[in-house]
């Protein structure tokens, strides 16, 4: 476990939701949904690990009946996904990706949503997830693409935020690793068999995300153009050249 880490998310916690409500964050989430849910079965068991304030495990408890569990280190995170649960089959607590509370054979669908960029253990983390999923379970996970092609363009449009940041001292202190799709694969136990590797988010990334997704008076302009802008993003996703320089992995895996 990272304390750096868990610190930041801790601090971050309150501020959670409103970032996850700017239109970049909320149209990530739909195009997750999408992505996702051929492989959400109607009824099973389900786990979210590092839940964070809960976006991806209310969707789950939406669209699957049973028992719903989000997991994060952060206390606090837990606090505000408690808070906002909607569904009495939500339950959550705090543990740590690399050590999951839960007995083998215990879920039926397990997700880590970006959760993979934070652990110390990559290997360690994917193999906690295989454990605790039953035979024919499937592992749901995005994690941060490092072959993202837009992120010199992100750098340009953050470089004076950073700046101003780090004059001020505000260091992120949040450790975040970054992988290729080889790296992620390598990563995946046996015991899992990948059903598929593909990319997630495209076009987006290549808009000012800094004012645009920031300032609220920009926020129903650029929710427009996110939402005009699916189709293709979808079809670059889905492409085998464009995809993998998406911004996010998307791996499915499914227990042997
Ligand atoms: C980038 S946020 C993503 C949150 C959520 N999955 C989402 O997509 O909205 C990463 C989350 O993982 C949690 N996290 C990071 N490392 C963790 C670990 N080792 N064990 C459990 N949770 C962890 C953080 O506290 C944070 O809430």
């Amino acid at each position: 476990m990272d304390s750096e880490t868990q610190g930041f998310y801790e601090a971050e916690a309150r501020r959670y939701r409103e970032i996850h409500s700017r239109p970049l964050l909320r149209y990530s989430s739909e195009l997750e949904q999408e992505f996702i849910s051929p492989f959400l079965p109607s009824t099973g068991r389900t786990l979210d690990v590092g839940c964070g304030e809960g976006r991806t495990t209310r969707h789950l408890a939406n669209v699957v009946k049973g028992l719903v569990v989000g997991a994060d280190f952060s206390p606090a995170m837990v606090q505000q996904a408690r808070y906002a649960a909607d569904s009495a089959s939500l339950f959550y607590c705090v543990a740590d990706a690399g050590k999951l509370p839960f007995r083998e054979n215990s879920f039926h669908v397990v997700t880590a949503m970006t959760t993979l960029n934070n652990v110390p253990d990559l290997r360690q983390a994917i193999a906690e997830a295989a454990r605790v999923l039953v035979p024919g379970g499937v592992l749901i996970a995005t994690v941060i693409n490092s072959a993202e092609a837009a992120r010199f363009v992100r750098g340009i449009y953050f470089g004076p935020y950073y700046l101003y940041r780090w004059l001020r001292g505000n260091r992120s202190g949040m450790i975040r690793r970054i992988y290729s799709r080889e790296q992620l694969l390598e990563a995946v136990p046996p015991r899992l068999e990948v059903l598929s590797c593909e990319g997630m988010r495209v076009v987006p990334d290549f808009l000012p995300e800094y004012p645009f997704n920031f300032w609220p008076a920009l926020h129903p302009a650029a929710a427009w153009t996110y939402g005009l802008l699916r189709p293709l993003d979808v079809k670059l996703s889905r492409h085998p050249i464009t995809g993998r320089f998406a911004r996010f992995h998307l791996l499915i895996a499914r227990k042997r």
